[in-house]
């Protein structure tokens, strides 16, 4: 029988909801889930693609701040929220973040704690420090803190950068290594995470990073991939998909990822994006790994995909876990595209965009990746053919 791994937050935590099952039997799960879901369209599932490693592969991590005990024995905490609950858990181990993120967040919380700032309340509205997001360059260990704020720039933000620097780096492994400090801020009484503002407090605002042949320039609020393991057998499903000298569209971008991947054999690529940080990062990425194929646009992905298909053979789709807005369902249908390559997060948003695609687009093939062992979610690349 395999030993489970054993957390002593399994399950009170909301980040792992499966630690109890055999990682192989998590795998036939998503599997026949992924069956069961897509029963009527008449594409085989393979086997899913595991994740190279399934302990310890999460490189970003998002921690929220909370207030524990009464009296004297009050408090800062930092951790995860409970299944299904707002409730802040402290947060000692975890089997999934990178060791050194786990460390590090250990040594945020001595810092907080000393540093007599509050934590954030969401039902009163007070409290400074609400999330801690931090980031990890898997191939080069650098790594980025963003503390997430209610409310603007501390006196002597400068000092506490450094002294949260000094604390954060003592924990973490001798190759691994701070790079910067980030505010991001958030006013306002929602369940969104990050503001639209953000301040360097020290260092940089971004780290680097290496996907295969790769280089990118990752920030605290630019999509990236958390799984550097298995991203790369996601985007070789991708790849695997287009056809050779074709010119491709990669809709939601983000910071040129599967631009840059697909363009080793596309004729040529337009990534398309709305966050202009992350088109800057993808100009940056195609210019730094000497990619003289691919061009990016930042728009509406709607928008760009109704004036800017023309001439193009594929479109690689990424969208965010809600899938495709009606508009984009509308561009796809009516663009030159003989071929989409879906990528999802969210399996229900796929079946309902490839249903909604089908008077024009037929799936010929699903497959899952496990971007995220021990929890319900599972990866997906669809191919959709244009019907004759
Ligand atoms: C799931 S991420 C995919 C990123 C990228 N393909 C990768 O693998 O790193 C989705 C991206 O879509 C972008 N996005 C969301 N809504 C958009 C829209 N309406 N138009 C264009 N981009 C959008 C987000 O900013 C985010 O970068």
């Amino acid at each position: 029988m395999q030993n489970l791994p054993y957390c002593i937050h399994f399950p009170k935590c909301g980040g792992c909801t499966t630690l109890d099952l055999p990682y192989g039997e998590q795998l036939v799960r998503k599997r026949t889930y992924l069956s069961g879901l897509f029963s009527r369209l008449n594409v085989e599932i393979p086997p899913i693609a595991a994740s190279p490693y399934p302990l310890h592969y999460r490189h970003k991590v998002q921690l929220p701040f909370g207030m524990s005990g009464k009296g004297r024995e009050r408090k800062l905490i930092l951790g995860c929220y409970g299944q299904d609950s707002h409730t802040v858990v402290d947060q000692k181990q975890c089997l999934v973040q990178d060791r050194d993120l786990t460390a590090a967040a250990h040594a945020i919380r001595r810092w907080a704690q000393k540093s007599g700032l509050d934590a954030y309340n969401e039902r009163t509205g007070s409290g400074f420090l609400r999330h801690v997001i931090l980031r990890k360059g898997c191939a080069t260990g650098e790594i980025l803190i963003g503390l997430v704020t209610n409310g603007g720039r501390p006196a002597g933000s400068r000092n506490f950068a450094k002294s949260l620097m000094e604390e954060a780096q003592k924990g973490i492994s001798a190759n691994s290594r701070i790079v910067g400090v980030i505010q991001n801020i958030n006013t306002r009484s929602t369940n969104v995470v990050l503001g639209q503002q953000e301040e360097v407090w020290r260092g940089s605002s971004f780290l680097k990073e290496k996907l295969g042949e790769y280089r990118f320039n990752v920030g605290i609020s630019t999509f990236f991939q958390v799984n550097p393991f298995a991203a790369p057998l996601l985007y070789n499903l991708v790849l695997e998909q287009v056809p050779e000298g074709s010119a491709v569209l990669d809709v939601y971008c983000g910071v040129g990822t599967i631009s840059l991947w697909v363009s080793q054999k596309a004729s040529r690529v337009l990534g398309i994006e709305e966050n202009p940080h992350s088109i800057r990062e993808a100009v940056a990425a195609a210019r730094n790994n000497a990619v003289n194929n691919v061009k990016f646009l930042t728009g509406d992905a709607a928008i760009l995909l109704a004036d800017r298909a023309s001439g193009f053979d594929v479109a690689i789709v990424d969208p965010p876990r809600k899938g495709l807005e009606e508009k984009a369902l509308e561009s796809l249908k009516n663009s030159p595209v003989s071929k989409i390559i879906y990528v999802s997060c969210n399996p229900e948003s796929l079946l309902r965009d490839i249903k909604m695609l089908s008077p024009h687009f037929h799936p010929d093939s699903l497959t899952g990746v496990d971007m995220f062992p021990h929890t319900r979610h599972v990866e997906c690349v669809a191919g959709l053919i244009k019907n004759k």
